[in-house]
Parts: C-alpha cells; sequence; structure tokens
C-alpha cells in the first residue's frame, strides 16, 4: 500500500495486493469515486449510487439477472445473434474483431437495458454501438486522454441524439406497457423483462427523473457492451499468441469450450476493463494492513497489480496460462468483476460461472466464451497484413481495431 497527495486535494492510498483491494470493496464507508469526472453518462446511476439508494435500485435490477435468463440467452438469443454479425465477415474471408464484437453484443446488451431495435439493420446497429462507445468515452473520462470540454460536448450531443432516436420512442412504449397492466386490463407477465420497464414500472417509488432514467440505460449499453467486447478482443489475441506455432493447442480449444472459457478467465485476470477501481473514504477506516483512510481520502485500488499478486497467483502471476488453478475462495478472473455492493451484475452472463464450481447440468459458460468459441469454430486468426491497432484515447489498454482472417482466406493464401 502506499500512499500520497494530489495537488492541495485529499490523500491518495494506492492498493496493490489481492487481500487489500478484496477488504476494500467490502468497506460501506468507501463510496464509488471512479465516475467523479463522468458525471454526464454516471450522475445518479447504479454503479454511482450508495448506502440505502444503491441497495433499493439494485435490489430491483437484480431481478432481471437470474439463472434461468442467462440460460435462456446462452441457449436460445446469443447461437443466432453470433452467427447473424459472423456471416458476412466469414463470407467475405475476413472483418475485424473489435466492431464485430461490438455489433454482436449490442443486439443482447440493447435488449438488456430496454432500448427498441425497431428497423434492425447493421445501420442501426452501428449508431446504437457508436453511442455506447461515446458514453463509454464519458464515463471513463477519468482515463480520458483527450481534450475534457470537447469530449464532454460530444457526449452531451450523443446523448441529444441517443434521446431523440432510441431512448424516447423505448420510453413511450413501456410507459402505455406499464399503464395498461396498472389499469388491470393486461397481464404484467406480458411486459419486457429489462432494465428501463423496470424502472418505469417503479418510477414513483424510486422517485426517478426521466433523464436518471435516461443515463441509466446509457449506462448499462456502455457497460455491458464495452466490457464484453473488449474482453473478447484481449482474449482472442492471448489465445492467438498461445496457439501460435502449437496446432495440438489450437485442436485442444477448438474441441473444448470450457477450455476456451478458462481462457477467457484468465485474460479477464490480466487485462481487467479498468485497470483500477476507486474509492472515497466518507469517515474514517482502517484498511487490511492497518492504513487508516480518512474522511475524503481517495483509496485507488490497482486491480492490475491485485490480479498480479504472487502470494494468491504464484510467482508465474504475471503469465497467460489457461490451465492456471487459484486458491479455493478466489475468483479465476482475480477482482475484474468487482465485489461488495458494486459488484458486477452481468458477471455470470459474461464470465459463465467457474468450471471447477458447478454441476455440468448448471454450466454457464459466458458470453464472452461463446462469442470466442464461434470465433474459433470459424477458424479467426491475426490478419499477417494488417496488424491489430491500440487505443489512443484511453489510458484504459484497449484495441481500437483488431483485423482478422477467417479460415478459408487463410488457407488459399
Ligand atoms: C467482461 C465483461 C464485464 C466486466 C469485466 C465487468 C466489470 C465490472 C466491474 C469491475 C464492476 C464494478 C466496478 C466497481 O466496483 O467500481 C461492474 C459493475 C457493474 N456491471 Fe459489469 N462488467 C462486465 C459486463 C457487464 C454486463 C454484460 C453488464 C450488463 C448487461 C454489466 C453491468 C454492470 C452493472 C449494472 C454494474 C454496477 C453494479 C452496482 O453498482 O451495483 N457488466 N462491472
Amino acid at each position: 500500500m502506499t500512499s500520497g497527495a494530489v495537488g492541495t486535494d485529499s490523500r491518495v492510498i494506492t492498493i496493490t495486493t489481492f487481500t487489500g483491494v478484496r477488504d476494500a470493496y467490502r468497506q460501506k464507508a468507501l463510496r464509488q469515486a471512479l465516475y467523479d469526472q463522468g458525471a454526464l453518462v454516471m450522475a445518479d446511476c447504479l454503479l454511482d449510487l450508495h448506502g440505502e439508494q444503491h441497495r433499493s435500485r439494485r435490489r430491483l435490477e437484480n431481478r432481471l439477472f437470474r439463472r434461468q435468463t442467462f440460460e435462456m440467452f446462452e441457449r436460445e438469443v446469443l447461437p443466432e445473434t453470433i452467427e447473424a454479425v459472423l456471416a458476412p465477415a466469414v463470407g467475405r474471408g475476413r472483418g475485424d474483431l473489435v466492431s464485430l464484437g461490438y455489433r454482436a453484443v449490442m443486439n443482447l446488451t440493447a435488449r438488456i437495458a430496454g432500448i427498441d431495435r425497431t428497423e434492425g439493420t447493421d445501420e442501426e446497429t452501428d449508431a446504437l454501438l457508436a453511442f455506447a462507445v461515446k458514453f463509454g468515452e464519458g464515463a471513463t473520462m477519468a482515463h480520458s486522454t483527450r481534450d475534457r470540454s470537447v469530449l464532454e460536448a460530444e457526449v452531451a450531443s450523443a446523448m441529444a441524439a441517443f434521446d431523440q432516436r432510441f431512448f424516447q420512442p423505448s420510453l413511450a412504449r413501456r410507459r402505455a406497457l406499464v399503464a395498461a397492466v396498472e389499469r388491470g386490463g393486461a397481464d404484467p407477465a406480458g411486459l419486457p423483462r429489462d432494465v428501463l420497464t423496470t424502472l418505469v414500472a417503479n418510477v414513483d417509488h424510486l422517485a426517478l427523473p426521466e433523464e436518471v432514467m435516461r443515463r441509466e440505460v446509457a449506462f448499462y449499453l456502455q457497460a455491458g457492451g464495452h466490457s464484453t467486447a473488449n474482453t473478447l478482443t484481449h482474449a482472442l489475441d492471448d489465445i492467438f499468441a498461445w496457439v501460435e506455432g502449437r496446432p495440438d493447442r489450437a485442436a485442444e480449444l477448438a474441441a473444448d469450450p470450457t477450455l476456451v472459457q478458462r481462457s477467457v478467465h484468465e485474460t479477464l485476470r490480466l487485462h481487467p476493463a479498468s485497470p483500477e477501481a476507486r474509492r472515497r473514504a466518507l469517515a474514517a477506516c482502517v484498511l487490511s494492513d492497518g492504513v487508516t483512510a480518512e474522511a475524503g481520502d481517495l483509496v485507488v485500488m490497482d486491480l492490475m497489480a491485485a490480479n498480479r499478486d504472487p502470494q494468491v497467483f504464484g510467482s508465474d502471476a504475471a503469465v497467460y496460462d489457461p490451465f492456471r488453478r487459484v486458491p479455493d475462495g478466489v475468483a479465476p478472473w482475480g477482482h475484474s468483476f468487482g465485489a461488495g455492493m458494486h459488484a458486477c451484475i452481468g458477471m455470470e452472463l459474461d464470465g459463465g460461472n467457474p468450471p471447477d464450481g458447478a454441476a455440468t447440468a448448471d454450466r454457464l459458460l459466458g458470453t464472452v466464451t461463446l462469442l470466442a468459441c464461434a470465433f474459433l469454430a470459424h477458424g479467426a486468426g491475426p490478419d499477417p497484413d494488417r496488424p491489430p491497432v491500440g487505443s489512443r484515447d484511453s489510458a484504459r489498454s484497449h484495441f481500437s481495431s483488431y483485423p482478422v482472417v477467417f479460415a478459408g482466406a487463410r488457407s488459399t493464401r
């Protein structure tokens, strides 16, 4: 643990150990602080609420994230959605992993958020995607390397355009459906199972202004879309490097979705969607190694370091190893889905359940693994003529482009 001061501001305490981060996630006196600069997208969103306000919203939204729903997504919705997105690129023999990944997850995320897709066209998916990317940039302004006022203007203009094209029609439809149920003329079981419907149905109880509902839905779009698509790109990048020159490994992966899932979990550990979590101390609290955070102190949880803590993951903690075994009580993805009150609501949907912890009948592979399996099944590999490009606009390690070729195209080279 290190501490220091930022200008005349409060003290900054940085935690780098696995157990230190685990403890900090559970401290009730530590309040979310990563989105202090991302208020245009994040103000009053679930991830930015604290205490009772957070508890009551989370209780409601949790109802949507049930095992049965995930099973339905995994067996019925995802396979079709992924193939529909991949088919044209596979036909061409090449595509871009980043945009294909985003397109595939956007349909799923829009459905969970409660944004209607009335046209079902690629143009519509890309428009939604562009909004989600901009909202992601706005939410993570703390890590942006761009001019803040320019970025803020872009985010505000994206929010206004998103409102007009997607949010208002989706909101109007849900208000009408909920009103019909409240009048007693319609069956509540027929309501869409999504975040926006849940908010509309509880608007009085939660005292939610429309702009908060809009931001919550925008937050879901970017939280679900961005982390899923980025994890997919990192996962396939790691897999491509791991199988390079090793056909035995490629064959093993192709035959074993559980090994792909282990690979995805190992990627999640080494490439957390956010390199850090931040909390502000609301009152003095003692952190795991005895250091006291005073009210107002900023606590930075260094997830990159904690997820590579040799005390927990061994002396080869920084090495990518899909066969890694982790100690009991430690998730294979380390702290990459968070913990405590803000633990990721989409963790099981995206990560499935750990291969060692569930009976076969209850196994969920998770969205990222299913996406990775689909790319591998089509023989995807890096495009030898066009190397991947990293994003220059954020301190987060993301790819902005990752050209891939599919099996047919590779064998005819
Ligand atoms: C690989 C994919 C994902 C990763 C790595 C990820 C990571 C995280 C992390 C680290 C947090 C906690 C942040 C903190 O404590 O400051 C979080 C919270 C959250 N995530 Fe995810 N996430 C992923 C996918 C998703 C998906 C698919 C959804 C929804 C469709 C989602 C919705 C949320 C929500 C709503 C929260 C806030 C929970 C709360 O404050 O109670 N995430 N996620």
